[in-house]
């Protein structure tokens, strides 16, 4: 390792994962440029949001039917706004909006951006983790004729990177792009993200599960048998952790080793989808943790193998290193091949 620890910054990533002559690499820089630029913005305005006011309902609900924070719309409003300026984003397609947004660019290789701009914002209230999530895709197409759900319905197979900030005690970023996922924390007092050039890796072994367990009597039956053998019959057993962030949960799950579920419920006799959105918040997770040494799934089928079909939709999420997923499928019948 060339960078004494704490010297690592995102452009020395972007830099070490692409080609000098590669299009996207301006790409990568200038719309890392724009996530870091929010994440310095929204971090700051989280350390005084009582103050500010800025943690309570904003009393409308988003696409999804459910209540907006004033906080998911500010950073609703400033990834946006950074993400036009930028040049390099054709599209972003947003938990808190109903259609992506197309913008003019000046870069010739722009991508597209599917975010959530809050995750966890039920948080807020009581000063507990948020983050931000993000997709970056290479657009099938420039035509401005496509729709906006169409352009990023067909560019789904193409993730090219994905990160997340999480706005805890310290703001962290991590960025996945090539073959390597890393940590970065934002020293306020310089605006810089930095980290030690060592690349994320699931510990193997781990021991917490994550789960809204919750909702055990809506689960189904063999859900409920690995749930109950977790806890009982699995040696060492697993213990919960959860803290109602998907990035918070994740990115704990992935410096300690731990899997997360979000399943499927059923309520009348009808399976849900899942709660959580699978282009801004599955397909990041799942990429960060396929470069972190991990795997996504729906408990069937690999996240990144599923193409959407709409561009809020839903999935179930099972995500963690490989044993604990490996070991989630053998247990309840699908196992992984
Ligand atoms: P969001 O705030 O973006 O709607 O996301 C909330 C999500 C996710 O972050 C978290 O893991 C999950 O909802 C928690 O849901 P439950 O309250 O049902 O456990
Ligand atoms: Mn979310
Ligand atoms: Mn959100």
């Amino acid at each position: 390792m060339s960078q004494s620890p704490g010297s690592f910054t995102p452009f020395d990533l972007i830099l070490q994962q692409t080609l000098p002559g590669d299009p996207e690499r301006q790409t990568l820089v200038t719309t890392l440029q724009a996530i870091e630029q929010g994440g310095r913005k929204i971090s700051a305005l989280l350390q005084r949001g009582p103050l500010l006011g800025i943690t309570g309902s904003a009393h409308a609900q988003n696409v999804q039917g459910e209540e907006v924070q004033a906080m998911d719309q500010i950073g609703q409003e400033t990834f946006l706004t950074l993400f036009r300026k930028s040049g390099s984003v054709l599209g972003v397609l947003s938990e808190e909006a109903e259609h992506p947004d197309i913008f003019p660019v000046t870069q010739p290789a722009p991508c597209l951006v599917a975010m959530d701009p809050l995750d966890g914002s039920s948080n807020l209230s009581v000063n507990a983790p948020v983050g931000s999530i993000f997709a970056l895709f290479r657009p099938v197409s420039q035509n401005a004729s496509r729709s906006g759900e169409t352009l990023f319905i067909e560019s789904s197979s193409n993730l090219i990177a994905a990160a997340y900030l999480l706005y805890s005690v310290s703001t962290t970023l991590v960025l996945a792009i090539g073959e390597e996922a890393h940590s970065f924390t934002l020293d306020p007092s310089t605006g810089e993200y930095l980290g030690s050039g060592v690349p994320l890796r699931f510990p193997e072994g781990g021991k917490i599960y994550s789960a809204n367990e919750g909702y055990l009597p809506v689960w189904e039956k063999p859900l409920q048998q690995y749930m109950s053998w977790i806890k009982t019959d699995r040696n060492p057993p697993l213990i919960l952790r959860y803290i109602g962030a998907l990035v918070g949960d994740f990115h704990r799950n992935l410096l300690k080793g731990g899997i997360y579920l979000y399943p499927a419920d059923i309520r009348n006799g009808t399976k849900s989808s899942g709660k959580l959105r699978l282009l801004y918040e599955a397909y990041p997770m799942a990429y960060i943790a396929r470069l972190s040494g991990g795997i996504a799934t729906d408990g069937t089928a690999p996240i990144l193998s599923i193409r959407p079909r709409s561009v809020h939709q839903r999935v179930p999420l099972i995500v963690g290193p490989l044993d604990l997923v490996r070991e989630f499928h053998d247990r309840t019948g699908s196992p992984l091949d």
